[in-house]
């Protein structure tokens, strides 16, 4: 989870209610927010529909029906592909938020990787599935399905890097389909709750009000009923000024509905009941050598001491800490996209090149 709804509590309260991290980038290269706004989307597996107007832009945004969702795609397509990279985000699940981050570990590969983002099902800027809300179980399947509809013919290794509770659903993927996943990289990865925490315990207990996350999501979809650029403003002057125009863009667009807020706290709401045990070691240990992790130095939902469990119990596992201070929402930075990226691509390189 990226976002640090600490602003929406209103001045008030300074409670960080989530730490999700909202990723999504606009960045340098890709077109501004307003441009997402009009991009358009086509369902159908036809490829590229495109998207963003501007040509610099690397990456096209695409809308695509999986076991009857509509799911938005962020897509950058190699022109001979050694790898594929399948990036599945935190919560919010709106992958516009790293667009920055994808452009640039397609860059970091020297182009050679495709790289697919997928977003979460009604983690959207439109309300697709009419208010019903999709829990964690259901968001693993989709990803799933998706595997199994649009990449089943693939050539080429398939590479899944998860960010928070997406490296949770990334973990369920290989498990599920082992044969499918050649490396999994697991970026701040929310792989257990841990009952210590105090914000996760807050979080917890908001997500399980229906009348709290009601009304925090009628105060998010108020915000996001004024016109994009006061909103934009707001979220700028409380978020913190080094966020990228392309995740206060996602954030705008996406994560300041009603449905996405529900969802998104839903969502939450099943992460809770669900990441009650320790990680599976054993299904770790088997894989150590297609598996790394990368933790950040002040980052509760993947706090140090997983890490040192993991260090402990998985031994020989790639297991790094980010001490540059991009933290769990990197995809929020145009710096954090790029350092992320950056040892992503290496990661890869080193293993499987
Ligand atoms: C989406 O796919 C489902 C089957 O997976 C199909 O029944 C449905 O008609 C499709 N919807 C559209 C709009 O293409």
């Amino acid at each position: 989870m990226l976002i640090h709804l600490s602003w929406l509590t209103l001045s008030s309260s300074s409670v960080r209610i989530l730490s999700f991290p909202p990723q999504i980038r606009y960045s340098r290269y890709s077109a501004p927010i307003a441009s997402i706004t009009t991009r358009v989307f086509q369902m159908g597996h036809e490829k590229s529909q495109l998207v963003s107007q501007k040509s610099n832009s690397i990456a096209n945004f695409r809308l695509c029906n999986v076991s009857g969702r509509k799911t938005e795609l962020v897509e950058i397509h190699a022109r001979n592909p050694k790898f594929h990279v399948l990036f599945i985000p935190g919560n919010p699940g709106v992958v516009s938020f790293y667009t920055d981050f994808l452009e640039s570990l397609y860059e970091q590969m020297g182009e050679t990787a495709s790289i697919t983002g997928i977003g979460y099902i009604s983690h959207s800027e439109k309300d697709w599935e009419h208010g019903k809300l999709f829990g964690l179980n259901e968001q693993i399947d989709h990803k799933i399905n998706f595997i199994q509809q649009e990449l089943q013919a693939l050539e080429v290794p398939l590479i899944v890097v998860g960010h928070s509770i997406g490296a949770y659903m990334s973990l369920e993927v290989n498990k599920r389909i082992p044969e499918k996943v050649a490396y999994f990289v697991a970026l701040y990865p929310f792989l257990a709750v841990d009952t210590k925490s105090q914000q996760q315990a807050i979080i917890k207990k908001i997500s399980r009000s229906q009348i709290t996350s009601t009304i925090i999501s009628g105060i998010v979809a108020l915000f996001g009923l004024l016109p994009i650029w006061a909103s934009r403003f707001i979220a700028k002057n409380s978020l913190g000024k080094s966020w990228s125009t392309t995740a206060l863009d996602a954030l705008c667009t996406s994560v300041l509905k009603y449905h996405t807020m529900r969802n998104v706290l839903y969502l939450v709401m099943t992460e809770f009941e669900e990441l009650v045990n320790v990680p599976d070691w054993e299904f770790l240990r088997e894989k150590r050598n297609r598996i790394a992790f990368l933790y950040g130095d002040d980052d509760h939902w993947a706090p140090l001491h997983m890490h040192d469990e993991i260090v402990k119990n998985v031994p020989n596992a790639i297991v790094e800490v980010e001490k540059e201070g991009h933290t769990h929402a990197f995809s929020c930075t145009i710096t954090g996209s790029q350092w992320v990226a950056r040892h992503v691509a290496t990661l890869i390189k080193k293993t499987l090149i």
